[in-house]
């Protein structure tokens, strides 16, 4: 069975080795555990895990800004996708933020990334595009997506 649990700067090595493992190391979306841990430290950051069999299998970070939530980052290891997993932590941020009286949730997505399916399947809608804004070592700069998932019913 897998639980979604609040996490916090002991998780960081298990977020870490989840991170390595999910994400493609070309495109520069993943971040060290310096900046996991100065973003942790801020108030208005959540970490949501995800347990299975007593480890990390895959986490959601997201942050509160004024009537807002954003989703920082969502991984899963690679062996642990395509099960549901990544559904129940986003899931679950959408429960927190509606408790919380956010109204919309953003986050941005490359494009290119499958991710993009995923958030669609989820309900976000895209809004916007910032161009150039991911950097790859082969000289490819591919754009951001704007996503917003609306909170209220
Ligand atoms: C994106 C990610 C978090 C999805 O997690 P996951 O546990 O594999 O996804 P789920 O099993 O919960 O899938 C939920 C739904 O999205 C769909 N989905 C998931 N990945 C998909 C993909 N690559 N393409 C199309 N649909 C996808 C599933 O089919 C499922 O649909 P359903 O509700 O109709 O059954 C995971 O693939 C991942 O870690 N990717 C690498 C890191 C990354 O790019 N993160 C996003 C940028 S921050």
């Amino acid at each position: 069975m897998i639980r979604v649990v609040d996490g916090d700067a002991n998780n960081i090595p298990a977020v870490m080795s989840v991170m390595n493992d999910a994400f493609d190391p070309g495109f520069g979306e993943s971040w060290t555990g310096a900046q996991l841990l100065s973003t942790l430290v801020l108030p208005d950051c959540q970490l949501l895990i995800a347990i299975a069999q007593d480890s990390v299998c895959g986490f959601a970070l997201s942050r509160w800004v004024l009537d807002h939530e954003e989703l920082l980052m969502i991984g899963v290891l690679q062996k642990f996708q395509g099960q549901d997993i990544g559904k129940l932590l986003l899931s679950e941020t959408v429960c927190r933020a509606r408790a919380a009286e956010r109204t919309k949730l953003f986050l941005e997505v490359r494009d290119g990334n499958k991710a993009y399916d995923f958030y669609l399947k989820f309900g976000f809608l895209p809004i916007g595009r910032r161009k150039n804004y991911y950097k790859n070592a082969g000289g490819i700069s591919p754009d951001a997506i704007t996503m917003e998932l609306n909170l209220q019913y």
